[in-house]
């Protein structure tokens, strides 16, 4: 008997290049990614931070070429940290009109009017001790009197023009606790994008070292989430949604790619990924070994996580990833 011939020939559509842009249901570009910057304290000073190869801590005097770079790759947004010259016990630095954050935003929409800036707000840059809110005597960290700090912070970042503040403490009724503050204060327009399901990840490691927030005792897992739970992560973000964020996000990014699909399916509003430090740092490591191809695992990575769902993707790749997207979606 002779074999039969298939009858359903998927690879007909494999063939060339061509065909193969022509079938692809998944498109990555530019602007879906948004570039995390670390600012530091200080002047002239440009860190490179180990762990995340071609990242740096910047000082203000060394932000201007970057946002030039990132504005020509065609990167719309970017997500600014932090790093304060002092640290305390209530993060005070967090809401300094003049600290980092806020002294780079005024810089950026000097320079880049159309740039897209969102600030991460959250105390673990600014407190001595790493954590990210205030601590009871007993070093629990206290839920309801962070969420004025958070806000306080929140206010000054819209006041230096933040488009968008991304609460990322994990504190109940954070987002409410925004929006009224924001309202208040009459930044009626000042977005929120909630870190709405965020795991207390290992994937964090190499961003500690970037933003010196690394918990001097204990760990996260009393208010970041359990890495195992599915269903209490859309009830976070279902919570947030109804606080009045405006972003969902879920971080990390490739080891939930379940929890980005189940949001697609529920949430209308624009949904973000965080491809997170760990994430990035485990290809750059592999592919500097030469165990990986670095520009389609980042490829692959970035359209994994666009696929399951995510509109929006914050990437340390964002820069390299928007420079080459053209010549490889082409090629691929
Ligand atoms: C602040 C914050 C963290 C990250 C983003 N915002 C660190 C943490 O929660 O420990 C991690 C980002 C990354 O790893 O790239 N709370």
């Amino acid at each position: 008997m002779s074999t039969p011939s298939p009858a359903r020939r998927p690879r007909r559509l494999r063939r060339t290049p061509t065909l193969r842009r022509m079938a692809r249901e998944t498109t990555l570009q530019a602007s879906d990614f948004i570039a995390p910057l670390f600012i530091v304290e200080g002047r002239d000073i440009l860190r490179p931070i180990s762990s995340m190869p071609g990242h740096a801590q910047r000082s203000l005097d060394h932000l201007a070429p970057e946002i030039d770079e990132l504005r020509e790759a065609g990167i719309a947004s970017v997500l600014l940290f932090g790093i304060p010259a002092e640290k305390d016990a209530t993060g005070s630095g967090a809401w300094d009109e003049n600290g980092p954050v806020p002294q780079a935003i005024r810089a950026i929409k000097r320079q880049a009017p159309e740039m897209v800036v969102i600030a991460d707000v959250c105390l673990c840059e600014y407190t001595a001790h790493g954590h990210c809110g205030v601590l009871s005597e007993d070093g629990a960290v206290l839920n309801d009197p962070t969420l004025e700090l958070l806000a306080r912070a929140s206010v000054a970042y819209a006041g230096a023009g933040a488009d968008i503040v991304a609460p990322s403490a994990m504190m109940d009724g954070q987002v409410a606790a925004i929006r009224a503050a924001l309202d208040d204060a009459g930044h009626q327009d000042t977005a929120i994008l909630a870190y709405a399901a965020k795991f207390a990840s290992a994937f964090y490691g190499p961003f500690r070292e970037a933003a010196e927030s690394t918990p001097q005792f204990g760990d996260r897992r009393a208010y970041q989430m359990d890495p195992a739970n599915g269903r209490e992560a859309l009830r976070e973000m279902r919570l947030d949604a109804n606080e009045g964020a405006d972003l969902l996000m879920v971080k990390p990014a490739g080891p939930y790619l379940d929890i980005l699909h189940a949001a697609r399916q529920e949430f209308d509003l624009p949904l973000a990924a965080y491809q997170v430090s760990g994430e990035y740092a485990m290809l750059k490591a592999a592919s500097q070994n030469g165990w990986l191809d670095e520009e389609r695992a980042m490829f692959e990575s970035l359209t994994g996580i666009k696929r399951a769902g995510a509109d929006l993707i914050i990437t340390y790749y964002a820069k390299e990833a928007a420079r080459k997207l053209a010549a490889w979606e082409a090629k691929a």
